[in-house]
């Protein structure tokens, strides 16, 4: 089959990363008789460099029109670039939420888990790890409080910001649902995270999400305050299959879900709509300070590319294939800089690219 992909390489590492994502696809291209075809846009510090803005309409519209979209990273320091004297919704970031709002990405899925070969560099302890754990966070993308309204005014001589944080029971069912859905080709477990000690939102958010259960009698819910989540994601990582939770929750929580895996350059993500199409991206950010190196891990782009096989082409046996490639090659003691350990071996950005795509046969 032919697939049309858009391209987003983005700032900082994200089109070394990404290019080696590409070259593991075109591998599985021509193993199994597939074609990609690419088409790259600009997001992010490059778009605003050329453009003036984080994401133009055209660019979103050629993502829109194509089967799929890998992403590598955007963004630069915030403390140092030209791209960061501009107001809030012309800076890199407001690309993201730009393009995951025009294409009606909802459904954010972050995996984290850890990899036996890289238990080392989880930072809990042995007796906490116990047999290691493996969750989805499935977070809400395009609603609460990063899309209400907001404004920073004088009230009385004082100055003052507002943020607002609004769900409808439609915006909470449908992330339920694929938090449901997800969850019955896993371990059938949902966590669902909320304050609904203090937030109305929260609240709803409970009800609805109890409401899609019960089309999931063989799926376990429960229920855990985000605070009280925050702290079990560290005291006992194992016990959570599926978290599904709201914007800012999953946020937070996902990077630090992340955080104990030890190898966030490791971990891929999902954005997508009510139908297979999707964006797909590392977890981690455009780490500009290593840019250019050749030192990046592509790791997390290259399994973002195996999700956007499975979940937008239903290629399941080509996801297979880059998972085991990365799988072995690590087994082999490959490792780039961020997860080097020793008694491995080192290499670059683009050999291990090479040395998946290799695999891949
Ligand atoms: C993420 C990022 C973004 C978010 C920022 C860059 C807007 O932190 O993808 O988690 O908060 O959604
Ligand atoms: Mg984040």
């Amino acid at each position: 089959m032919d697939y049309n992909v858009t391209v987003i390489p983005g700032d900082g590492i994200g089109p070394e990363i990404v290019r080696e994502a590409r070259k593991v696809m075109d591998k599985v291209g021509q193993v199994y008789g597939h074609r990609f075809d690419y088409t790259e846009i600009l997001m992010g510090g490059c778009s605003i460099d050329a453009y003036g803005v984080p994401l133009t309409e055209e660019a979103l519209e050629t993502a829109r029109k194509s089967d799929a979209v890998l992403l590598g990273a955007i963004g630069g320091n915030v403390g140092n670039s030209r791209w960061y004297d501009v107001a809030p919704n012309l800076r890199p970031e407001a690309g993201l939420l730009a393009i995951r709002k025009g294409l009606g990405l909802f459904a954010n899925i972050r995996p984290a888990y850890l990899y036996n070969e890289l238990a080392e560099a989880c930072p809990l302890k042995k007796e906490i790890i116990g047999d290691g754990f493996d969750m989805v966070i499935m977070r809400e993308l395009t609603g609460g409080l990063y899309f209400g309204e907001r404004h920073t005014e004088e009230v009385d001589g004082v100055m003052t910001a507002v943020d607002t944080l609004t769900y409808n029971e439609n915006e909470i069912r449908r992330i339920a649902i694929k938090g449901f859905d997800i969850a019955m080709k896993r371990r059938k477990k949902v966590t669902s995270v909320d304050k609904a000690n203090v937030l109305d939102s929260s609240r709803l958010w409970r009800k609805v999400v109890e409401e899609v259960a019960k089309d999931y009698p063989e799926v376990e819910l429960s229920h855990m305050l985000v605070d009280n989540c925050a702290m079990q994601l560290v005291m006992n990582p194992g016990q959570f299959d599926v978290i599904l939770t709201e914007n800012m929750f999953g946020d937070i929580l996902s990077d630090e879900a992340s955080m104990i895996t030890g190898s966030i350059g490791m971990l891929s993500s999902a954005s997508m709509n009510e139908s297979k199409f999707g964006l797909y991206e590392p977890s981690h950010g455009s780490a500009p300070d290593i840019a250019g190196q050749d030192i990046a891990n592509p790791i997390a782009t290259i399994l973002s590319a195996a999700m956007l096989l499975r979940y937008s082409f239903d290629l399941d046996k080509e996801a297979d294939a880059v998972e085991a490639a990365v799988q072995a090659v690590l087994t082999e003691g490959w490792r780039t800089a961020d997860i080097m350990t020793e008694g491995c071996k080192k290499v670059g950005t683009k050999e291990m690219g090479d040395l998946i795509a290799a695999h891949i046969n």
